[in-house]
């Protein structure tokens, strides 16, 4: 069990450099089996445990996957055999969920495809029924036997879906399944998120005619074939947002680089409600947003929602920022079930959290004090962290494997920004 001792109370200062984005290197990772005897080379790619999974999962359907140069390298190679195994495994499959992103590639290529029903997680049941619909809509047999999924397909055809929830992972899945279907396939209500153009530019490079037009409708002509490729990973909005609230609930001064400000738009919106000091800095060699210190946050309402809407990733950090505001905050998650349990664990802190149904009630409070608190899933435990950054005190973060899931190099990063951190001892970071 990773635990790591966070000593806060003092200003963050510094720079820190964002990762390439989980969210949207996997789907790009699960893309590459949809090459025959080719290559991909992604570039960005995180140092992540779920990325790690991903790429255990790839090598165990025959894909050589190594960083290139080095194991510090940020290049991926994807060398991808004529013939794959369509198999995944059990135990792979249920460590991620995102693991069901090879479900419509190797549906495609290999015209079936079995994989373990992905199991639910502490934010929700996270069903794959819209994934399971478009791809019958396709003419996939789909046949859910002993928690396994068997989907057949002889040749997928193009179809217009409408997708009933704007589901990230099923507008991934359905985009990767058309690719050889016949015809043109028109995926409607779809996400919006910015790892969706990532993967669409991924399927561009293999010369894939993909049209996003960024409304919410996709449409993917299916090919004969694909070709060697290379992408870069965008960066994670997710992560760069984690740390421009960590600079904020300490007052401090800190500079995010490599940010996309288009991506963050719904949470500098909110934070320039709540009155927060911030800059956006563009330049040719890639933006940047500089943090500047400010007393209290004033308190805002905010409902989670579908990009461009707030993103659910970034709920918890926020409601953690808001346990310090000057008044009585709002929060609605309306994406996920159960995305409120890291609340009791911050209540623990001395922060003032009511949950009453899918809203979360937080009154300000004058401080947070140090405590042994537990990660339940990735984004509570960053949500953790920051409360810990900002508590008076010493805070004991429980589970941080969670948080190594999505957050590369946490220590180091939270370290050059002056933060008093460290994994305790016998722990290590990957
Ligand atoms: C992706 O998950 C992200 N993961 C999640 O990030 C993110 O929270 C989520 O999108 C929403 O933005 C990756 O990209 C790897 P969805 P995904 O399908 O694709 C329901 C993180 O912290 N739903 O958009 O699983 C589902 O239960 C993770 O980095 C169905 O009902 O999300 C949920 O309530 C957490 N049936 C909602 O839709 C389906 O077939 C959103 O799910 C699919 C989804």
């Amino acid at each position: 069990m990773n635990t790591m001792r966070i000593s806060g109370g003092s200003p963050l200062k510094g720079k820190v450099r964002t990762q390439g984005a989980k969210n949207a290197a996997l789907p790009v990772m699960a893309s590459c089996l949809l090459l025959k005897g080719q290559k991909m080379i992604l570039d960005n790619v995180p140092h992540l445990q779920d990325v790690e999974t991903m790429m255990e999962l790839l090598r165990s359907l025959g894909v050589a996957v190594a960083r290139e140069g080095n194991k510090e390298g940020s290049k991926v190679v994807f060398d991808v055999p004529e013939t794959v195994s369509w198999e995944a495994s059990d135990a792979l499959v249920r460590k991620m969920r995102a693991s069901s992103l090879v479900l419509g590639p190797l549906l495609a290529r290999c015209g079936q495809a079995v994989l373990p029903l992905p199991g639910g997680c502490s934010i929700g049941s996270r069903p794959i029924d819209l994934h399971l619909k478009g791809l019958t809509q396709m003419g996939a047999k789909i046949e859910i036997r002993n928690g396994f999924v068997y989907a057949q397909a002889q040749r997928l055809r193009g179809r217009r879906i409408y997708l009933d929830f704007p589901s990230v992972g099923a507008t991934e899945n359905l985009m990767m399944a058309a690719v050889f279907a016949m015809g043109e396939t028109i995926i409607e209500n779809t996400a919006r998120e910015p790892e969706i153009e990532n993967l669409a530019a991924a399927l561009r490079s293999m010369g894939v005619q993909v049209d996003t037009e960024g409304t919410g409708c996709i449409r993917v002509k299916g090919v004969e074939d694909v070709h060697d490729c290379s992408e870069r990973v965008i960066p994670d909005r997710i992560e760069a947002c984690t740390y421009i609230l960590a600079g904020i609930m300490t007052s401090g001064e800190i500079t995010v680089e490599d940010v996309i400000p288009e991506h963050i738009d719904a949470l500098l919106a909110k934070l320039e409600e709540a009155g927060a000091s911030f800059s956006v800095k563009r330049h040719k060699s890639g933006n940047a947003v500089v943090v500047h210190p400010v007393k209290k946050l004033k308190p805002i309402s905010l409902k989670t929602m579908p990009f461009p809407g707030f993103p659910t990733d970034l709920q918890p950090q926020m409601v953690a920022a808001l346990t310090l505001s000057n008044g009585v905050s709002f929060v609605e998650e309306s994406v996920f079930q159960a995305r409120f349990l890291y609340a009791a664990e911050l209540n623990r802190m001395g922060a003032n959290i009511d949950i009453k149904g899918d809203t979360a009630v937080i009154r300000g409070v004058g401080r947070l004090d140090g405590a042994s608190v537990k990660a339940t899933d990735l984004r509570a435990g960053a949500a953790l962290i920051l409360a810990g950054l900002a508590a008076k005190g010493e805070t004991r973060v429980e589970n941080m494997e969670h948080v190594l899931r999505g957050y590369e190099k946490v220590e180091s990063k939270l370290r050059a920004l002056g933060a008093d951190v460290a994994f305790e001892p016998n722990e290590r970071e990957r």
